[in-house]
């Protein structure tokens, strides 16, 4: 038996964006695992069938009665009619959702202001702010109906301190921090619970989309260091959601071990990226 109960998850429904990959991906799998329920939402479709096959089996291989429903559902968090008409395409079983992970998000290139395309600054806020805020207002009103939800926000340690190198990203996530504080303070007189997770470097496709797909690039970003891995965020997210109802976890602050800062790590050789 598990010294953390989970088995309040059993049966809830849950909602995470950027499911496709990564830590939205590592994250639908556990929650399938715990007994929930999972609407993946992405824009590769193709690639939330496979997570979601993942889904099933490891809600099969969990063995727990409840849960197991699930869908894909392609999902552009920054276009608004998209997400708008979100649950027009959610199978009516799954229309009331429980959690609400709003995990889609990305960084582009390291250039210095000054130097950024406004595509870029305009595409990082359209999906990291606007679209995060889009979803959670989509849901809010639900969430309140029923006096019930949790709304876990992806923000990062990029939302705590700013680097060189990231102007745009870091100014998303503090965004994200401060929407999220705005949140956990508007509810205090409901039953929705509000957390940020903060991870520091996880090694996921991010990199690789920083770099515009130079693999190298992204690979150069762990050398030396052990990053965390996507299912160490998802323990986090699982873990504060599966919480009694009156217990909030406000804020995650998770770094892998060597990592002290955006700036400040120690690379002391090449160690294994396993998770043991
Ligand atoms: N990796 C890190 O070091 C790190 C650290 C701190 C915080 N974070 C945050 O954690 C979250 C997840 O990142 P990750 O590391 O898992 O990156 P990832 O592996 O690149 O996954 C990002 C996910 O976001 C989705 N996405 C991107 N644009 C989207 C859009 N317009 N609409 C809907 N979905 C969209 C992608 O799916 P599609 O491409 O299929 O749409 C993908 O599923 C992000 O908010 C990121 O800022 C990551």
């Amino acid at each position: 038996m598990s010294v953390f109960n989970s088995s309040r998850l059993q049966g809830k429904t849950v909602l995470i964006t950027g499911a496709s990959a990564g830590i939205g991906a590592a994250t639908a799998v556990l929650f399938a695992k715990a007994g929930s329920n999972v609407i993946l939402a992405a824009r590769r479709v193709e690639q939330l069938q496979k997570i979601e096959q993942e889904c099933v089996a490891a809600h099969k291989a969990a063995g727990v009665q409840a849960g197991g429903r699930f869908a894909s559902v392609q999902l552009d968090v920054a276009d608004k009619a998209q997400v708008n008409s979100l649950f027009d395409r959610v199978p009516a079983d799954l229309k009331a959702v429980d959690v609400l992970v709003n995990n889609a998000g990305f960084v582009l290139g390291v250039e210095r202001v000054g130097e950024i395309a406004d595509a870029d600054y305009e595409a990082m806020f359209q999906v990291n702010v606007f679209g995060l805020i889009a979803v959670t207002q989509l849901l809010i009103k639900d969430f309140k109906a029923r006096n019930t939800g949790h709304i876990i926000n992806l923000g990062s340690i990029a939302g705590r301190e700013p680097y060189a190198g990231g102007g745009i990203y870091c100014a998303t996530k503090h965004a994200v921090r401060s929407f999220t504080g705005t949140l956990l303070r508007e509810l205090v007189n409901t039953g929705i619970r509000v957390t940020e997770i903060q991870p520091g470097m996880v090694e996921t496709e991010f990199s690789v989309v920083r770099f515009r797909g130079d693999k190298s690039a992204a690979d150069k970003v762990y050398e030396g260091i052990q990053p965390l891995v996507a299912e160490d965020i998802a323990e986090e997210i699982v873990w504060a959601a599966s919480r009694p109802p009156h217990v909030n976890v406000a804020e995650l602050f998770v770094l892998p071990v060597h990592q002290a800062s955006a700036t400040i790590n120690y690379r002391g050789g090449n160690v294994p990226h396993s998770r043991l």
